[in-house]
């Protein structure tokens, strides 16, 4: 079984290229939402503390079986640990084997943000150049970097509470292609943008902005409220945008839309990916993209990752699962041990 440290996918990232690995797991991820139906889908397992949540998301088809481990516990920086992460494993289903065993901390980030560009090929106007993002923490740069893979971005705005949070944000952004507006509040940011990235982490019930505080036709992609009594956005604004959600079981119990009720959601992702429904119909209406983080997109990144490893003959086989002459004789890799005398 293959394990892959955070080493072995950053130099896979390297190798691939941040773009080109955007595109492929996009595609792969589009794929599979189009494969909706196929899937064994069922809402997170989690577990919640005060201070934040335990999760387990498994995801699975005919040929495969996925699950991530990951928390949120939005008060970790402060004593210098992240806010989210994660550990992957994918195995084939016709023997139960693992496969592989990952790191899934990047990849969490990475398919967190390909998820969003998805599901804003939908729902924003395509012709998006100005972003703004609020929070500015470890899953920020990923948001930008995706969004400015697929749309023509010329300016990101960003504010975040935390002043130092910003600085970070500015210095690895510094040097891309779009220009760089420091905010001094939220409404500042959201105002003159035509995509809005949430990203903040607050275990509570926030307002960041108004429907009055954005421009009409911004698409909003909501992704820092996912868990119960977490929430970003106004009610208001959300009974009157379009709102699109990954699964509404789980989105009904940690999206935003747990503050209103199913019928202020328009559709699924899959539904727009198969051309169900139609995503955006004009310029001028506002999108929500409620995304909470859903196992089939850790499976669709798991699927392109464990491909791309045996490609680039990436990451380490450990033996965790026993290789027997004979698969019935389990006890023989301790006969001799128990031979060894008491104490
Ligand atoms: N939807 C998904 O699939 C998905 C995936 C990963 C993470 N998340 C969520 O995204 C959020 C961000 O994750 P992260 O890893 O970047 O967290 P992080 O702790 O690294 O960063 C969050 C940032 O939000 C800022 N913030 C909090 N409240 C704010 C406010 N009112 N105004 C401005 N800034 C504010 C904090 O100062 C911090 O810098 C978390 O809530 C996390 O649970 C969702």
């Amino acid at each position: 079984m293959k394990i892959l440290t955070i080493d072995n996918v950053r130099n896979l990232i390297h190798k691939v290229g941040l773009t080109c690995f955007f595109q492929r797991v996009m595609n792969t991820m589009e794929l599979d939402f189009s494969h909706w139906n196929e899937f064994n889908l069922s809402p997170r397992h989690a577990t919640h503390y005060a201070h934040g949540v335990i999760e387990l998301m498994p995801c699975s088809n005919k040929h495969l079986y996925s699950f991530k481990y990951v928390n949120g516990h939005p008060q970790n920086p402060a004593k210098g640990q992240l806010s989210v992460v994660a550990i992957g494993l994918l195995s084939e289903v016709s023997s139960g084997y693992p496969l592989m065993i990952t790191e899934m901390t990047l990849l969490t980030a990475l398919r967190t943000a390909i998820t969003g560009v998805l599901a804003a090929k939908y729902l924003a106007r395509p012709d998006s150049k100005k972003l703004a993002i609020i929070g500015t923490g470890a899953q920020s740069e990923f948001q930008v970097m995706c969004f400015a893979s697929f749309f023509p971005l010329d300016e990101v705005r960003y504010y975040d509470s935390d002043s130092l949070a910003m600085k970070k944000f500015a210095k690895n952004m510094t040097g891309e292609s779009f220009q760089l507006v420091a905010c001094q509040n939220v409404i500042e940011a959201v105002s003159a943008a035509d995509i809005v990235v949430t990203a903040t982490a607050a275990k509570k019930k926030q307002c960041l902005f108004t429907v009055n505080d954005i421009a009409q036709g911004t698409h909003i992609h909501a992704m820092g409220g996912d868990c119960p009594n977490k929430t970003e956005l106004d009610i208001v604004l959300l009974k009157q945008a379009k709102v699109v959600v990954e699964y509404l079981p789980q989105s009904l119990i940690e999206g935003e839309i747990q503050q209103c009720s199913e019928n202020n959601v328009y559709a699924e992702l899959w539904e727009l990916v198969s051309n169900k429904k139609s995503g955006r119909v004009n310029a001028q209406e506002v999108t929500v993209f409620d995304s909470v983080g859903f196992a089939l997109e850790d499976f669709s990144i798991l699927r392109v990752v464990y491909a791309l490893a045996e490609d680039y003959q990436l990451g380490t086989d450990l033996t965790l699962i026993p290789e027997l002459d004979d698969p019935k004789n389990l006890y023989g890799l301790i006969s001799d041990v128990t031979q060894q005398p008491r104490f």
